[in-house]
């Protein structure tokens, strides 16, 4: 995703409760978010709805910097939100940061 014009940065867990490999799901204005974290300790997020049948993909397996639906594997690059091919699709990411042990999230002021 692409900030627009501005953002409100919202400090969603504490940075050591997100274990390397795993993702979390948090809640924001009743919008469901996964976060993750990539095994080399880079943080994403992105909308918790795979493009494909939408279930939640805050379960799946991480490689890399993609994550793979749990229901039918898509997989997802992690900081674009594409969908790899020959799958088709794509999912809201989130600018994110990790500052004074907090992980952050950019959300779009709408
Ligand atoms: S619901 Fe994610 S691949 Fe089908």
């Amino acid at each position: 995703m692409t900030l627009m014009n501005s953002a409100q940065w919202i400090d969603v867990m504490n940075e050591k409760d997100l274990l390397q490999g795993t993702g979390k799901k948090v809640v924001y204005k009743g919008n469901e978010i996964a976060v993750f974290k990539a095994m080399n300790g880079d943080v994403f997020a992105m909308e918790n709805k795979c493009p494909h049948k939408g279930w939640g993909i805050v379960d799946g397996m991480i490689s890399g910097k993609h994550v793979y639906c749990p229901m039918h594997d898509r997989k997802i690059n992690m900081d674009s939100g594409l969908v790899e091919k020959p799958d088709t699709g794509c999912v809201q990411t989130f600018q994110t940061e990790v500052s004074n042990g907090k992980i952050r999230i950019a959300f779009p002021i709408t």
